[in-house]
């Protein structure tokens, strides 16, 4: 198994999938590391809205249109009842969890922005049958890569010791 530290390092976003399907069981571990993120104040506001039926994806694509690049699941991360102004931490720590967590299952994965809360929000809510309110920040692709992910390195980090 390889250890968290090269998960991190050897994770990059993912644009190209192929169509085979997430296997249920993996999304949900999945989602459980998204949920497993630290939150302000604890309020554990996350949604995850998992659209992996092949027309609802469609659906949703075709209403935001948005590139998932042919993914064959995309996890929307809502937050409701945040903290105001915190909303979008709490969104991206558990977007990051579940690159994470995908990356250590041998998934890709690649975290897709939508204007919060106008572009994804309507679109999801009403193909999902969510209430009008259920608020979605941003979205995670996940699925095989379909070859390999293009493996760019990060810039040193610009850090300085004091
Ligand atoms: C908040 C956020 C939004 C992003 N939105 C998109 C997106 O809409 N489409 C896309 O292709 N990549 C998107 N990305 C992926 C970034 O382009 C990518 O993480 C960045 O170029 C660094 O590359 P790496 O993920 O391979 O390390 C997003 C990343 C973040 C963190």
């Amino acid at each position: 198994m390889a250890s968290t530290l090269d998960v991190i390092a050897s994770r990059r976003s993912c644009r190209s999938f192929t169509s085979t399907p997430v296997p249920r069981d993996v999304i949900e571990k999945i989602v459980q590391a998204g949920a497993e993120a630290p939150c302000a104040m604890g309020r554990y506001p996350w949604t995850f809205t998992v659209v992996n039926n092949p027309e609802t994806l469609a659906r949703v694509n075709q209403e935001t249109k948005k590139q998932t690049y042919g993914a064959p699941c995309v996890i929307f991360v809502g937050v409701n009842n945040g903290i105001p102004g915190y909303e979008l931490f709490d969104a991206a720590l558990a977007c990051e969890n579940i690159c994470i967590a995908a990356q250590s299952l041998g998934l890709g994965s690649i975290i897709l922005s939508y204007h919060y809360p106008t572009d994804v929000t309507p679109a999801v809510n009403t193909i999902c049958g969510k209430p009008a309110d259920h608020k979605i920040c941003m979205g995670v692709a996940i699925g095989t890569a379909n070859g390999p992910v293009h493996a760019h390195t990060h810039p040193a980090p610009n850090v300085t010791f004091h």
